[in-house]
């Protein structure tokens, strides 16, 4: 009987004493300030400790701020992961300032010994803050409502610090969750990193500093380029990236949500660009136009056109030099493009078509340090020098948060040749082509104004759009930089209508507007040239075809009424 009672008095005290446990711990929960409750950008760094919650009753929160951003301060941490330090540290140098961003659960002890460690505290941006707002489909980039606007993606304030030697930083990586790579909390890490640098690095001579990353997946290609990486050891990243460049990504808007650059100032849109406003990091100008041709010679008309002057009064004295970059020999060239041999990129899959990673071969460039791609079925209106002024990668979206691959700005090196190559096999590109795979690659890419890399489709099919558009395309002087002819090519087609009118399924890409516009270019062209644009037989029947087709199915815009009287139709 005794026994029993004092057995059940234990296990009381037993409970008793882990209910104060447990009652302390969630007075120490109430009394600890959720992290939005004080200053903002060191949100992340704060994890509730004794000795913080003390110091908040004590002295309020004023002061408990401070004390948070105190760079130096010890914070009492449980459990840091013990991690191997890469062995090229033994030889980067000793008394430097080493800023630590995102690296709280490290053990970072063992790289005091090559001087002291800043830690570098960030609000970190919230889980729900998806990529899309970073990247939207659509941005009012004409300012015809109230402009755009891009989310704000929170930076801890740079320069309270000193010059930093060195900046380590643990990048998040969820691969290979889905959508892994378009994760903004990875996109914060990068930028802040790329910022801090840029803003606080103590830049060596040759205008290099040192970066080092701890990560599972790669960094960032758009920021951080591959050809700048020194060092790779497991999860260890070292790179010395170049402060021009990285000077010139920081300055771009941090998603797709803003143009990269305005394409107009106060004398309205169709004013042409202010080369002025935009420094060139790159004055030595190793700078070409490219285009891709594949096997199929149906593309060398519009190679052909592509390469006509853009206007009759270029602002360059001398015009970059063109690359035409093909798979069969040349007879384009006397249109101004030089040619440079390609077997494509061929892969293992044979249902794939060999040409369709053959844009990947523009980065085998390596004679210029930018190139602007334009596919083949572009023709440009404008002079289009200005975008030389803009880093890798910018485009013009397409929809979603991907950008359009027709026209393009890159900046040629092996290693990232190297790198697409080989992600062939990783990477699902979502329509097959170069496009889908590129925007995997690419996540992070400038927006281009439209008028750049105008797709010739009518999305909504209302009459508004249609004028406005047929408007646009049609104008002269141009408005448009250059004009995607999507759909089936207007040297595909008779020259008395846009043949996409004909067939059910390319309605969408059909402007007689447009169509005109095509052919005035041809016709401005000498004749010589001319003939690359000739209708081949087999060509000429699917025409023919086509207009039965529309005829029995009574397409209302009546197009298959016209009488061709295109003289193609009849060599
Ligand atoms: C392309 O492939 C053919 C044979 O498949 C080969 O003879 C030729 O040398 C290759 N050209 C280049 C530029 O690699
Ligand atoms: C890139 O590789 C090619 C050979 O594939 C080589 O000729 C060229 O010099 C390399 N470029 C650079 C910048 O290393
Ligand atoms: C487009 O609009 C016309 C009339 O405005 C209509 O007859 C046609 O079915 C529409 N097409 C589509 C694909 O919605
Ligand atoms: C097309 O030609 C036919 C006969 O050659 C003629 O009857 C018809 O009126 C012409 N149509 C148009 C729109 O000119």
């Amino acid at each position: 009987m005794i026994k029993s009672t004092s057995a059940k008095a234990l296990i009381i005290r037993i409970n008793l004493v882990f209910l104060a446990f447990f009652l302390i711990l969630y007075v120490i929960l109430l009394l600890c300030p959720s992290a939005s409750d004080y200053h903002q950008q060191a949100a992340l760094l704060v994890r509730c400790s004794f000795r913080d919650c003390h110091h908040k009753m004590e002295n309020g929160g004023i002061k408990m701020k401070a004390v948070l951003e105190e760079p130096n301060e010890p914070k009492p941490r449980r459990e840091l992961i013990k991690r191997e330090k890469p062995s090229f540290l033994s030889g980067i140098g000793t008394r430097m300032r080493i800023g630590m961003v995102n690296m709280d659960d490290e053990d970072v002890s063992e790289w005091k010994a090559h001087g002291q460690v800043v830690p570098i505290p960030f609000e970190r941006v919230s889980n729900m803050f998806e990529w899309k707002a970073l990247f939207p489909e659509w941005i009012d980039e004409e300012e015809e409502y109230s402009g755009s606007l891009c989310p704000e993606i929170p930076m801890p304030d740079l320069d309270k610090y000193e010059k930093m030697d060195m900046i380590v930083a643990k990048l998040p990586c969820k691969a290979p969750e889905e959508g892994w790579n378009r994760d903004v909390f990875r996109l914060q890490v990068h930028l802040l990193v790329a910022n801090m640098a840029v803003r606080r690095g103590r830049w060596e001579w040759g205008g290099r500093m040192k970066v080092v990353f701890l990560s599972q997946c790669m960094p960032m290609v758009e920021l951080f380029r591959c050809n700048e990486l020194v060092g790779k050891e497991g999860e260890w990243w070292y790179y010395r990236p170049e402060m021009s460049r990285l000077e010139q990504k920081v300055k771009m808007p941090i998603g797709s949500c803003n143009l990269a650059l305005p394409l107009w100032d106060d004398k309205g849109i169709n004013q042409v660009y202010d080369v002025s406003i935009t420094q060139n990091p790159n004055p030595r100008k190793r700078e070409a136009y490219a285009t891709v041709l594949h096997s199929s010679e149906s593309y060398v008309c519009g190679a052909i056109i592509l390469a006509q002057p853009p206007d009759p009064n270029p602002t360059r004295p001398h015009p970059p030099p063109r690359h035409h970059f093909r798979t069969r020999p040349p007879s384009s060239l006397r249109a101004g493009w030089t040619s440079v041999s390609s077997n494509g990129s061929a892969t293992r899959e044979p249902r794939r078509a060999p040409t369709t990673y053959s844009k990947f071969r523009l980065w085998q460039l390596t004679d210029y340090d930018k190139i602007i791609f334009i596919d083949s079925d572009v023709v440009v209106f404008r002079n289009l020098d200005i975008l030389f002024h803009f880093p890798q990668m910018s485009a013009t979206g397409n929809d979603g948060s991907i950008f359009n691959s027709g026209v393009m700005v890159i900046e040629p090196s092996n290693c990232t040749f190297r790198m697409l190559m080989n992600r062939r096999k990783e990477i699902v590109s979502y329509n097959g082509g170069d496009q889908g795979f590129l925007n995997e690659v690419f996540v992070w890419w400038q927006r281009l104004p439209r008028r750049v890399n105008f797709l010739k489709n009518f999305w909504s099919n209302s009459s508004i759009e249609a004028s406005v558009k047929n408007q646009l395309f049609g104008s002269d002087p141009p408005k448009l930089y250059s004009l995607h002819y999507l759909g089936l090519k207007p040297w595909q087609c008779y020259r008395d209508y846009d043949c996409n009118w004909d067939v059910a399924d390319q309605r969408v890409y059909a402007s007689d507007a447009a169509h005109e516009r095509w052919w005035k270019v041809h016709d401005d062209m000498e004749e010589g040239l001319q003939r690359f644009c000739g209708l081949s037989e087999e060509r000429k029947i699917e025409l023919e075809w086509g207009r039965k087709i529309a005829r029995e199915m009574g397409f209302q815009d009546q197009h298959w009424r016209i009488n061709v009287t295109d003289p193609r139709k009849f060599i």
